[in-house]
């Protein structure tokens, strides 16, 4: 009797809530989950690159047994690394137990509650600031595109272009179709300097052209132009298709910003995530491309007359380009790429130039294989700035508003995983100081400064997919 007791006394204690918390979601699973799944999946199993983990949706069967079959196999077409070779299938085993641990804690704790700093203020070095919501889209927020009237274009990587004027969104029809599987979708947009005079807005997209590689759908980063006439995109043209033999059936490394500049548009396309093609100067992939902004090709681009080469190359050996702005004053053409696991780059892109990709790189593999211990080459550049860990960079800005004057022309750069904003100041090239000044409100995937003089972000949750545009407001110190 007594022994049953104290059985049972065990069993209440073990199941009560203080037990319970401080047990489940915790251990050296937990650590390997950190280590080898969080950059991808998101700290807590909410999403990121890779889906969510806690929503109980999965895409591939939702058993044990199925589950397990996803972490040892991945799906490396569309980024899920396989962990065969990596973990034993006792880890594998502990994931799973740790997945289902962490979904009961996100629908019983606030686990993934943002943490807003004390009466909402954001304090920063030079300035303090509020974090207002604009408005929010049902999936992920791509690009944020101001035009000269002071309405506003957002990109939904699902497939939906918006036209924001005064807080209200109104979805533009008939844009090309886009193959949103992966990090693909709608990617970005902007409008033609001269928007005023010709009415142009660029848009990058991923393009399923019905190309197939061993009888999978294949697809590539395409790039139109057209205009918004009574809520309707018409005039279409193509600016840069990519014939179908470069298609490839990877679902990631779309790349794709856009800056204008003097005729010029510049555009990154990543390495479709098969590295070897970014040092390939016959394919477009891993490279920083540069055409007439009507889609012809500039006869001094720098492998134009080199034979066999893909003419648009700007500059190569880049591994997926998500952030690019040119310097206000100096004309520098600056961009943000993913590296591998602890890669993360800030280069300086010029004519020619090989930024070393996949040959030189501060990053290792996704599941803690080495990758090079290469980091400098002859013949290869160095980013200006790396970071490490990765914050999953992404859309990048030069602040010319007046709202924050302690800010002008310093750069501001968005990342993902690491839910930041950055700012960083560059002095004759070089990184000087870097701040940041937002921090876990979500994953910044885009930054851009208002007519306002306020700079809007966009920040995503995964999980469901979900989207919002906020933006900085000064508050007085
Ligand atoms: C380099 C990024 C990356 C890393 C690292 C990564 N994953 Fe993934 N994972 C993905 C992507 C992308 C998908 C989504 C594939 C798709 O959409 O079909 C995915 C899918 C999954 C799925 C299937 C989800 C479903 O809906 O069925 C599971 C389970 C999973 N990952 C577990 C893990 C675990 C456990 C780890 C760590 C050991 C891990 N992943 C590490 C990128 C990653």
């Amino acid at each position: 009797m007594k022994q049953t007791i104290t059985a049972l006394t065990l069993a209440t204690f073990l199941c009560s809530p203080i037990f319970g918390q401080s047990r489940i979601g915790t251990g050296s699973i937990k650590e390997i989950y950190t280590q080898y799944c969080a950059s991808c999946h998101g700290a807590n199993g909410e999403g990121g690159q890779g889906s969510s983990l806690i929503d109980g949706i999965w895409k591939y069967g939702s058993s044990d047994e199925e589950i397990a079959k996803v972490i040892r196999e991945g799906v490396p077409e569309l980024g899920m690394v396989p962990w065969k070779g990596t973990l034993s299938e006792e880890q594998i085993r502990g994931l799973i137990i740790f997945m289902r641990e962490q979904k009961y804690l996100a629908e019983t704790t606030d686990l993934l509650a943002k943490v807003m700093p004390k009466d909402g203020i954001f304090t920063t070095e030079y300035h303090n600031f509020r974090l207002e919501k604009v408005l929010e889209v049902d999936d992920i927020l791509w690009s944020i595109a101001f035009l000269p009237d002071e309405s506003m274009l957002l990109t939904q990587r699902s497939g939906t272009l918006w036209h924001v004027r005064d807080g209200v969104k109104k979805e533009v029809k008939g844009i090309p179709e886009v193959r949103a599987v992966g990090q693909g979708g709608l990617l970005d947009v902007a409008p033609h300097p001269d928007y005023k005079k010709n009415g142009w807005i660029y848009l990058s997209f991923s393009q399923d052209v019905g190309a197939k590689v061993d009888g999978k759908e294949a697809s590539m980063t395409a790039v139109v132009r057209g205009k918004i006439k009574k809520g309707k995109w018409v005039e279409q043209e193509d600016i840069f298709i990519v014939p179908p033999e470069f298609h490839t059936t990877k679902g990631g490394h779309y790349g794709s910003r856009f800056v204008f500049d003097d005729g010029y548009l510049f555009f990154g396309i990543g390495d479709r995530q098969e590295s070897d093609p970014a040092q390939d100067l016959t394919v477009p992939h891993g490279k920083v491309h540069r055409i007439y902004d009507d889609g012809r090709i500039p006869k001094d681009n720098p492998f134009y007359n080199t034979p066999n080469a893909y003419k648009t190359i700007w500059a190569y050996g880049n591994r997926n380009p998500q952030g690019m702005a040119m310097h206000p004053l100096t004309g520098d053409l600056w961009e943000t790429e993913h590296g591998p696991r602890g890669g993360d780059e800030l280069n300086l892109i010029q004519e020619g130039l090989n930024y070393g990709w996949p040959v030189i790189t501060y990053g290792m593999n996704y599941n803690g294989d080495p990758w090079t211990d290469k980091t400098h080459m002859d013949g290869m550049e160095q980013p200006v700035h790396y970071w490490l860990p990765s914050i999953a960079t992404a859309g990048i800005d030069f602040y010319e508003g007046d709202s924050f004057p302690g800010w002008s022309y310093n750069l501001f750069a968005t990342g993902m995983s690491a839910e930041e904003v950055q700012r960083i100041v560059i002095q004759n090239k070089k990184v000087v100081h870097i701040e940041t000044i937002l921090k876990n409100q979500g994953r910044v995937r885009d930054i851009e400064t208002g007519p306002d003089g306020l700079i809007y972000v966009a920040l995503n949750t995964r999980g469901p997919n979900s989207g919002a545009l906020h933006r900085l407001v000064p508050v007085e110190k």
